[in-house]
């Protein structure tokens, strides 16, 4: 689809789903090369990581752990600032290697919480792969070890990423248009 309507607002297609797989695909080998045999615990955060989550952990065929965490931090189509819901980690990851797993990273609020809060539960170490960075967004120093696209600062919908509630489902990703 060349474009779609949410909520009355038109978006139009940025980044084809064959594109988005195809970069899957290199970040999943990379992965594979840095993790086979160590076992580690892929995370990623809901609601907007579940597409990515599903297609790069699969991609990677290493063994390995899952366990999602929830947090949300926006609101309509702007960084509300907060974090709302608290996350749910499970204590049995420490002494395990950790990849948390992000849709986006925007300000990087979201990612530096996850990392304190993660850090706590003494894992050995923690990796961050996200599909999407907006770098003229970042507000905190983050690092990124398995990034797959540096995006302009716009707001973005598809592969998992909604506009209030709606546009997840989408298979190729769809910026606002202006
Ligand atoms: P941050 O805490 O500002 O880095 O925001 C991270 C979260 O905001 C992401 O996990 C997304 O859920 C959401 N987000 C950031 N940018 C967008 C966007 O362009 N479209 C939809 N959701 C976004
Ligand atoms: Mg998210």
């Amino acid at each position: 689809m060349e474009s779609v309507i949410l909520h009355g607002k038109i978006f139009k297609q940025f980044i084809s789903s064959g594109k988005i797989q195809e970069r899957i695909s290199v970040l999943a080998e990379k992965i594979k090369s840095e993790m086979n045999g160590t076992e580690p615990v892929f995370i990623p955060v809901l609601n907007g990581a579940f597409f990515f989550a599903s297609d790069i952990i699969r991609k990677s065929g290493i063994t390995c752990e899952v366990s999602f965490v929830r947090v949300s931090s926006y609101s309509g189509t702007q960084s509300s600032g907060t974090i709302k819901n608290p996350v749910g980690i499970n204590s049995d990851i420490s002494g395990k290697k950790i990849i948390i797993v992000e849709d986006i990273v925007d300000t990087g609020e979201t990612l530096l919480y996850l990392l304190n809060e993660i850090s706590k539960h003494d894992p050995a170490e923690i990796k961050v792969a996200s599909l999407l960075l907006k770098p003229s967004a970042l507000k905190h120093e983050v690092k990124i070890d398995y990034l797959g696209f540096e995006v302009p600062n716009d707001f973005l919908v598809g592969y998992g990423l909604d506009y209030d509630g709606l546009g997840r489902n989408l298979e190729d990703i769809y910026t606002l248009e202006k």
